[in-house]
């Protein structure tokens, strides 16, 4: 057999991405014809021995590039998880929270086995957390009373003080601080400490939250964390061990959160409160 020169190309082009994750399932994204403005992230061969619960994903400036966290997310299916990312691979403009209620009635319906669905046959819509960054924070966060959501992540932010008129110019949802008081589910905090642009919002947030499980910490680099870092780096990290908690019921995870892990990790004014009762919450 004679190799085609393309063919090599192509080989070698492909070669990095292979084994991408720090989790046991190689993992990529892709997109769906029925799913087209966003960008899912799962191992690429999903294992038939475990299920896929779901994050849904708000990028940075409510950015509609659906591969702007990529290193975090693909890490992120790389330990069994599906990751639905608001906007395309590369895509461009804005999104709003719609694009997390598209993601979430559009998993629920792939979701389970049976038919021509096999490439979702395991995931398990049952159990979903959501998440994002900054602007897709605040995304998140207007999913608080969608009833299939059981957890929050909030990264680099927090209710802001914006009047609604500037918050519909500026493309942000414009919730303010007392929005807080509607929060009824457990919501985990990861905040880049004082240099970060929504430390003192992510701070009160944390602080008034009441009646449900709660955790906060700063790893203390500042508002674009550690993103862009191989497999997101720190806030990699504690995403991952998040979610293995929460969604995964690996209670091996709190020790991380609660037991010292996070600040030999660097991370900074760690507090918790109701932990204890996160899983059945
Ligand atoms: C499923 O199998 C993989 C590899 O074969 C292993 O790493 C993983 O821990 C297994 N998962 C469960 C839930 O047993
Ligand atoms: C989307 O994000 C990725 C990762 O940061 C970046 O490489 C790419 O240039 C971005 N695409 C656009 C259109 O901004």
């Amino acid at each position: 057999m004679k190799w085609h020169l393309s063919a090599v190309t192509a080989l070698i082009s492909a070669t990095p991405s292979l084994a991408a994750g720090t989790g046991p399932y190689d993992a990529a994204h892709s997109t769906d014809i029925t799913l087209p403005r966003h960008t899912i992230y799962m191992p690429r061969n999903p294992p038939a021995n475990e299920s896929l619960p779901v994050l849904i994903w708000g990028n940075g400036a409510c950015s509609a590039n659906g591969t702007l966290f990529g290193n975090l997310l693909t890490n992120i299916a790389s330990h069994g998880f599906i990751a639905i990312a608001s906007g395309r691979p590369n895509g461009r403009g804005r999104t709003t929270v719609d694009y997390m209620k598209d993601a979430l009635d559009w998993i629920e319906r792939r979701a389970g086995a049976g038919g021509t669905r096999g490439k979702y046959a395991t995931v398990d819509a049952s159990r979903v957390a959501v998440a994002g960054q900054s602007c897709g924070g605040l995304e998140a966060y207007q999913m608080r009373d969608d009833p299939r959501v059981q957890y929050l992540g909030i990264f680099n932010s927090g209710f802001l003080d914006v009047p609604g008129f500037l918050g519909g110019l500026l493309g942000i949802p414009g919730e303010g601080p007392e929005t807080i008081e509607e929060v009824d589910l457990p919501v985990f905090y990861f905040l880049g400490g004082e240099e970060d642009i929504a430390y003192p919002n992510g701070m009160a947030d944390y602080a008034a939250l009441s009646g449900v499980p709660k955790w906060v910490g700063n790893f203390p680099v500042g508002h674009m964390g550690t993103y862009a870092k191989p497999e997101g780096g720190e806030f990699g990290v504690a995403a991952v061990n998040w979610l293995k908690w929460v969604l995964k019921k690996d209670t091996s995870q709190a020790e991380w959160f609660t037991g010292g892990g996070a600040e030999a990790a660097g991370w900074e004014e760690v507090a918790s409160e109701g932990l204890d009762g996160l899983l059945t919450f």
